[in-house]
């Protein structure tokens, strides 16, 4: 299991935590290689992570990887050869970073791993900010198990892109929380990229393969973004989102609030797009006078559901980087 090792975690309250400039942040030049801008979670983060750069004065150097994990090796490949003084990763899928993260290590210059995490020796990297994204899977499965009690219920599922870390975790979390409760079965899973486009794509083809979603009683996807995508094409096949085919997510971006407050969504998991304010603070220390992270900063994962007021929380999310 990726990352779930003994690790020594440090829980931060996501948002709320990183405004303090430490001594040496000035003069801190920090290249950041993002994902893409497959979600409006990603949007949040990257924005996120610009701003807290400035706030704190950090000359931040960004690398749209477009979804492409050979982009991101030439963008930190580039970074080294900038003689950056650390290097922030969002890394795109779980395996494949050795060699790069060798590199890094060899120039001395810190990896910070933002929001999804990899397959590889722990003293490659200083730290990595991330939720436990098995939790994330958790915490919806039990939403559901507890919101359909004994009745027979099949679930469709939306996967993250293949090979990420939130994808295989958040599914594995999913399918342990379900596991004994008979009546809920997984009857299909395919990925949607973490996309609008093919969260709705798919979801078609399953409510397709399904009798027209009939023989559907709830989406799980592994972000809100599918979801929002996925709603869609429940709406348009002439069912009732939330009501005919339950709808539970991880995110938390207020889109899916807004869905919540129509009855068309169920139930989110959040995730702080906040992950640079964390790794500011560590890497701030860690060039003040040397103190060494905990190897995973873990971040919150709150569940909401159609009870917590959605279009109150729909207002305070979109002052935060949304
Ligand atoms: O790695 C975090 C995931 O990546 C978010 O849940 C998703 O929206 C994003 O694309």
């Amino acid at each position: 299991m990726l990352i779930r090792r003994a690790l020594a975690a440090t829980l931060i309250s996501g948002l709320m935590a990183s405004t303090t400039i430490a001594a040496g942040a000035a003069d801190m030049t920090v290249g950041f290689s993002q994902i893409g801008s497959e979600s409006g979670w990603r949007a949040a983060e990257t924005s996120l992570t610009k701003s807290q750069a400035e706030e704190r004065g950090i000359d931040l150097k960004f690398a749209d990887a477009q979804q492409k994990q050979e982009n991101q090796i030439k963008a930190v490949r580039s970074f080294i050869a900038q003689g950056v003084d650390a290097i922030l990763i969002a890394p795109v899928v779980a395996t494949g970073w050795e060699g790069v993260l060798e590199e890094a290590k060899d120039a001395e210059i810190p990896v910070v791993l933002l929001d999804r995490q990899i397959d590889a020796p722990e003293d490659l990297y200083l730290t990595a900010v991330t939720s436990d994204q098995v939790h994330e899977g958790k915490v919806a499965g039990e939403w559901l198990v507890k919101d359909v009690g004994d009745a027979e219920c099949n679930v469709v599922e939306l996967q993250g892109t293949t090979g990420s870390s939130p994808a295989i975790n958040r599914k594995q979390g999913f399918e342990e929380a379900i596991a004994g409760h008979d009546n809920i079965k997984i009857i299909r899973s395919q990925t949607g990229d973490f996309t609008r486009t093919k969260g709705k794509e798919v979801m078609e083809s399953f409510i397709k393969a399904e009798d027209g979603g009939k023989n559907i009683c709830a989406l799980y996807a592994h972000n809100d973004d599918m979801a929002v995508g996925a709603i869609q094409a429940i709406k348009e096949a002439g069912l009732k989102p939330g009501t005919d085919i339950k709808v539970v997510s991880i995110d938390a971006v207020p889109d899916i609030f807004q869905a919540m407050a129509a009855g068309e969504a169920n139930a989110t998991v959040e995730l702080t797009p906040n992950m640079a304010g964390p790794a500011f603070d560590a890497l701030e220390k860690y060039k003040a006078d040397g103190t060494e992270p905990p190897k995973w900063i873990q971040t919150e994962s709150k569940l909401y559901t159609q009870a917590d007021d959605p279009m109150k929380v729909y207002e305070e999310k979109k002052g935060l980087g949304y």
